[in-house]
């Protein structure tokens, strides 16, 4: 492959030596949201950049998938929590098909988490009660970003911004209607621990009852 630019070369080349000690059955345990919080501290603890930062993949009625990145705000027994915009591409995505997969990725320790499950929207207090935690700055734009929306350019959303700035001078910032959280309430956990040779460990929890999960072992 003459002339390729250095780069596509060192793609198919690039290797990082793994050195990570394994995760077995025993030390995971029966209760998935447990390893999980486990896991978050440890990337937390290791300072993972933007640990709480997950890949949500949603798709379409017609079976088109879309992702994106969005950060976990909150988890337990009933599931993985964000907030975003009702109306936005992925908004729409889960009015039409509520179901949704969401993947972390924590590079310095050579883990993954693979969750998969259905989708409902937190009751309006909690996303009241996490807009009115987040920073003056944020809840403006979120107030006036129609998330996903073609913009003239950015000096129409500056101006946007500004109004809202003015408007809200001596008040609060109300939490939009369209804006609030979902919960992903999991049906499948999947936990990659990198070991050497491409011999990673990969540990599946499937539920088969509310609490009760079936554990599985998968090939790398
Ligand atoms: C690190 C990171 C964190 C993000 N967190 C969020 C989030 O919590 N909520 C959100 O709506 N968008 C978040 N975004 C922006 C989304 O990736 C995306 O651009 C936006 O939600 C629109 O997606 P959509 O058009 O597929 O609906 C984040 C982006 C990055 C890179």
């Amino acid at each position: 492959m003459k002339n390729e630019p250095l780069i596509k070369k060192t793609l198919r080349t690039l290797r990082r030596a793994v050195n990570q000690s394994g995760l077995d059955e025993k030390d995971a345990g029966s209760d998935p949201i447990a390893l999980f919080e486990k896991w978050i501290v440890t990337a937390v603890e290791k300072e993972a950049f933007e640990p709480n930062a997950m890949v949500l993949a949603t798709a379409s009625p017609d079976g088109h998938p879309t992702a994106r990145t969005v950060l976990l705000k909150d988890y337990g027994p009933d599931g993985f929590v964000f907030f975003t915009n009702y109306a936005s591409r992925k908004g729409e995505q889960l009015t039409a098909n509520p179901r949704a997969g969401l993947v972390f990725y924590w590079g310095i320790l050579m883990r993954q988490v693979l969750i998969d499950g259905s989708i409902t929207r937190t009751d309006r207090k909690t996303s009241e009660e996490y807009f009115h935690s987040r920073p003056r700055g944020s809840r403006l734009a979120a107030l006036v970003s129609a998330q996903s929306r073609p913009v003239a350019n950015r000096a129409e959303l500056e101006q946007l911004l500004k109004d809202a700035e003015e408007k809200y001078k001596d008040s609060e910032v109300p939490c939009p209607e369209g804006w609030g959280g979902y919960v992903l309430n999991p049906t499948r956990i999947e936990f990659w621990q990198g070991r050497a040779d491409r011999m990673h460990d990969r540990l599946c929890y499937t539920r088969v009852s509310d609490g009760n999960w079936k554990l599985e072992r998968l090939a790398p």
